[in-house]
């Protein structure tokens, strides 16, 4: 990403491969969502960085494809293949890591659905329980099933959203719904979990296969998987609650100060790209 766009963007991030081996090496990490995007760089960078890797997400082909990269570069990765939008398989494979590892050090709650659709316009009714269960209920299940080997000082980072902190934007509202209450639920969750450490990633724009179907997104300045990765670690290397791009705060205060001035200014900017989409 050119400098100015990181300068503009960019969350603070673990950039010193040496930091993060500090911190990872010999450490056992479950990552999930972790076939591809965001969660696979992180579980790269986490097995250079010579923790011991555990990858979740459904499909294990492209789990397999990850963990091999790790190995070939001398790491050590493990695949737990699992559906998060499904509680009878959230209960096995917690059982499965939880046979395997007795004591996580750290987790990352990375996987995610995201879906940009009008439901004014009859989105599918499927959207809101579907996002729920994958970016709320399923990772909340998890995150209990796993609690016997989460010890004092294990650390739980969500990769979270800018857009779960601030007022609903056309289009989002199964997405930022299910991602702000996730956020939420953990937040109030570690206040009842003694030594375990919470930090929440709000992360900008990235370069995945979860942004890439909208065409605007195409046009603006966005981190690379790589980048987003470095920050979703940073709570391992900082004891950090909140990553997050300075911009976000102005957001929030907005939201907070002037929320009908903002809700207008989405409403007209979803009404510009609708223009443009449908632009022959
Ligand atoms: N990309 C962005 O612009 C952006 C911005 C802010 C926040 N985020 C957040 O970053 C996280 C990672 O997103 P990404 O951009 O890296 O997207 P991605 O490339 O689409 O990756 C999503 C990951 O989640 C897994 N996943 C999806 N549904 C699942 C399910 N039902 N059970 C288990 N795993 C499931 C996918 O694996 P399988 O398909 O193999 O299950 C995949 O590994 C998400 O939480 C997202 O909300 C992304």
């Amino acid at each position: 990403m050119p400098r100015l766009s990181r300068l503009l963007l960019s969350p603070p991030a673990c950039r010193d491969p040496a930091a993060l081996r500090n911190v990872a090496a010999g450490r056992t990490v479950l990552v999930t969502g972790a076939s591809s995007g965001i969660g696979a760089a992180a579980a790269r960078q986490l097995g250079q960085a010579g923790a011991t890797t555990l990858m979740l997400a459904r499909r294990p082909d492209r789990l397999e494809a990850v963990a091999a990269q790790i190995r070939a570069a001398g790491g050590q990765a493990q695949v737990y293949p699992a559906d998060l939008g499904d509680p009878a398989q959230v209960e096995a494979v917690a059982r499965a890591i939880l046979a395997d590892h007795p004591q996580l050090d750290a987790v990352v709650s990375n996987a995610g659905r995201s879906v940009r659709r009008r439901a004014q316009d009859g989105a599918p009714k499927a959207d809101l329980p579907r996002l729920l269960g994958v970016n709320f209920s399923g990772p909340a299940a998890l995150l209990l099933a796993l609690r016997p080997a989460l010890a004092r000082g294990s650390v739980l980072i969500n990769v979270s959203s800018v857009s779960a902190r601030h007022i609903g934007a056309p289009r989002w509202g199964a997405y930022q719904g299910s991602k702000a209450g996730f956020d939420l639920w953990l937040q109030a969750a570690a206040a009842e979990w003694p030594g375990v450490h919470v930090a929440s990633v709000y992360l900008p724009l990235v370069r995945t296969p979860m942004s890439a179907p909208t065409r605007l997104y195409r046009c603006l300045p966005a981190l690379s998987d790589d980048e987003a990765a470095q920050a979703v670690l940073f709570p391992l290397v900082r004891p950090v609650v909140r990553v997050a791009p300075w911009w976000l705060r102005g957001a929030e205060l907005a939201s907070l100060l002037a929320p009908a001035a903002l809700g207008r200014g989405l409403r007209a900017l979803e009404r510009l790209e609708r223009r443009w989409e449908t632009r022959p």
